[in-house]
């Protein structure tokens, strides 16, 4: 993976290696440790297989041995605390391009708040984490250093559907199914690298509004009925519109807006079901 890296920050980081693991239990669990040790931005952690893979909500991320791209980036974003979760957005947006460079793919998109799907299937998420620092390094007084975010990103390439619960069977796809190829897991995680740098480096620059619009383009949800889960409470209408910090706004069937910041977020069947 390292000699297709065409980045100037990822993967580049001076003195810190990036690890290739045949098996880890979470590559984000592991870059936070690296983080906690003080690696320095830029640092890639990948694992052919996790033990613990992790997802949004406290979930399981079935990390099956070369059935996905398992991948986390250690950042240190010296940005304002309200504008971190565009950061997840912006991976997403990333991801999706990467995806279409590597395998032609092009009808990949994105799900509020950060699932990539492809008919309706998910094929792949992304988890951005603070890992919890040393006291006195949270705020960086005690380090020259921004706090860390880890940015983990899992994309399905090849799965062996017995490997998953019922429940998740038909709900999943997988990229050498959509592509109709194989498609090279070196590649993919280069072609990532570049793109989350590019994404990272629009935000960087203030481009906030550029990102929005690019992850509305990928968006599956505007304009169609969802059901979002937020806390306790469930919500229904239709999604209107993504704010500027990246929050998902459903317009109420009765008149009315409500913006969800965290959550997740169902899109309603021709059948009225949600999925
Ligand atoms: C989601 O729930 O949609 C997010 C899934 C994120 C999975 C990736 S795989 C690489 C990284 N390491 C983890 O433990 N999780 C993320």
């Amino acid at each position: 993976m390292e000699s297709l890296l065409a980045t100037r920050l990822l993967g580049r980081a001076a003195n810190w290696a990036n690890e290739l693991w045949d098996t880890l239990d979470s590559t984000n669990e592991r870059a936070g440790e690296l983080a906690r040790a003080g690696a320095r931005e830029g640092v890639i952690v990948m694992a052919r297989h996790q033990t613990g893979g992790r997802g949004r909500g406290g979930r399981t991320w079935i990390s099956p041995e070369g059935a996905g791209l398992y991948i986390s980036f250690i950042l240190r974003p010296a940005l304002p605390p309200a504008e971190l979760p565009l950061m997840s957005l912006a991976a997403g947006v990333a991801a999706a391009r990467a995806i279409k460079l590597t395998t032609g793919a092009d009808d990949i998109a994105l799900k509020w708040v950060n699932d990539l799907v492809a008919g309706g299937k998910k094929v792949g998420g992304i988890l951005c984490e603070m890992p919890s620092m040393p006291q006195g390094q949270a705020a960086g007084q005690l380090s020259l250093e921004q706090p860390p975010l880890i940015l983990g990103i899992g994309i399905n390439l090849r799965l062996d559907l017995q490997l998953l619960p019922a429940e998740l069977q038909d709900r999943v796809d997988w990229l050498e199914r959509i592509a109709g190829a194989e498609v090279d897991d070196n590649q993919l995680a280069a072609a990532l690298a570049a793109q989350v740098e590019s994404v990272y480096g629009d935000l960087k620059n203030g481009l906030r509004s550029k990102l929005v619009q690019d992850w509305k383009a990928l968006s599956v949800n505007l304009g169609r009925a969802v059901r979002a889960t937020t806390g306790d409470s469930e919500i229904e209408g239709t999604a209107h519109d993504i704010t500027a910090d990246g929050a998902l706004v459903i317009a109420l069937p009765g008149g009315g807006f409500v913006t969800v910041h965290a959550g997740d977020v169902m899109l309603r069947n021709a059948d009225g079901s949600y999925a």
